[in-house]
């Protein structure tokens, strides 16, 4: 536990062992909502100008009794059962966007052309965002994801984009109501208790980003570790029965998410042999104490057969990934259906895969194969 930064009188403070990490984010005494703990002016800053604020309220921001309200309006469609339901469709997904791969020259980016857009699709569907707005889509969600902590121009003009263009397809939706998640998630506002409209827009918002920005990075990191470990490639490419460790172990080596979210002390009180004052500032690095040492044997080592792998990489406690049986099934589909598909895919001797210099997520800028 290191104290990292003084911000408002408070400490910062940074969780980077598993058993830490794992008791803070199980523990209720760390809250999200800011507002029991600070006055408005002592507040982390908000584009609070906009009419309509799509970062406010969002499940992952709030603690119960709102947090589980929230959370039990949209559970049902990320059960298990709800999401084998789409294997079907993923599947289908996946083979189009292969055959699209086949008729194309040279090396192929496996992010550009097959690890990103098959999330996409899969969570446009879900909530229903018609296809051909898939591009805007894509540029707000990067551009939030980005500069997460800034606030330029640019930043607040795309969040205005964004918030205009959910208003149009909300009232859209209202109109023509289909068999997908916006149209439920307007129907339980319209009953009011369950759903206010800002948490509406905050929920299609979390729902859209965490759709678009994290199941790429599950499926091309994961491919990453293969290539860089050219045996357990082989391994895997022999007997597909290991495809499912293969993805848990990229989860663990890789973490697509770093950190957790912020949360703040609700109270004082001593944390595994730290004093931490109330409102104090907290953040887990998931992809730490995936790599702890006093957990995981050879932590550093990549091993797709690994067992027990309980990784931290989904989060734990209340806030644990609603998306996690999605991307689950969606990282076992891609891998599933690219090394059928291309039994003697390797990297391809021009690429020089990068991390993306961004805070929170952990991806790459291209992969060619
Ligand atoms: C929460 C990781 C995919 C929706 C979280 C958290 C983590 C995480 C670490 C908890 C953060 C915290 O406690 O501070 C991941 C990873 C993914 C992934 C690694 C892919 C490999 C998805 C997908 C969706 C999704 C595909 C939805 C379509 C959510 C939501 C929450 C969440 C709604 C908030 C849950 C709550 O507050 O109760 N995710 N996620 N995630 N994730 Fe994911």
């Amino acid at each position: 536990i290191f104290p990292m930064s003084k911000q408002y009188n408070h400490t910062s403070w940074l969780i980077t062992r598993y058993d830490d990490v794992k008791e803070l984010l199980k523990s209720q005494s760390f809250i999200k909502d800011q507002s029991k703990l600070f006055s408005p002016a002592e507040r982390e800053k908000n584009p609070n100008d906009m009419e309509i604020n799509i970062f406010q309220h969002m499940m992952l921001d709030v603690d119960p009794p709102d947090h589980t309200r929230l959370r039990r309006l949209v559970q049902p469609f990320f059960n298990p059962k709800s999401i084998r339901a789409m294997e079907p469709r993923i599947q289908t997904v996946a083979d189009t966007l292969i055959e699209e791969m086949r008729h194309k020259d040279g090396p192929l980016d496996l992010i550009d052309d097959f690890a990103f857009p098959l999330p996409i699709i899969v969570i446009s569907e879900l909530l229903g965002v018609p296809a051909e707005d898939r591009n805007s889509f894509r540029q707000w969600s990067n551009t939030i994801v980005a500069a997460a902590d800034e606030f330029e121009e640019s930043f607040i003009e795309d969040v205005q984009a964004f918030s205009t263009y959910l208003t149009k397809l909300f009232e859209e939706r209202r109109n023509n109501p289909q068999d997908d998640l916006i149209s439920k998630l307007l129907q339980a506002e319209e009953e009011g208790e369950k759903l206010h409209t800002q948490e509406l827009y905050s929920m299609v918002v979390l729902l859209i980003i965490a759709g678009h920005e994290t199941t790429v990075n599950l499926i091309a990191n994961t491919m990453y570790a293969l290539f860089q470990h050219p045996d357990q490639l082989k391994q895997l490419k022999e007997d597909h029965s290991f495809i499912e460790s293969a993805i848990e172990e990229g989860l663990r080596f890789y973490s697509p998410v770093d950190f957790s979210t912020a949360r703040w002390a609700g109270e004082d009180m001593s944390f595994r042999g730290k004093e931490i004052k109330r409102g104090d500032f907290v953040v887990a690095s998931l992809s730490s104490a995936n790599r702890d040492e006093a957990k995981f044997e050879a932590a550093d080592t990549f091993d797709i057969t690994r067992k027990d792998n309980q990784h931290l990489a989904f989060g734990l406690g209340i806030h644990f990934c609603l998306g996690a049986p999605l991307a689950r099934l969606e990282g076992k589909i891609a891998l599933q259906t690219l090394f059928t598909a291309f039994p003697y895919i390797h990297l391809a001797p021009s690429a020089q895969p990068k991390w993306k210099e961004i805070f929170l997520l952990r991806g790459l800028e291209k992969l060619e194969v």
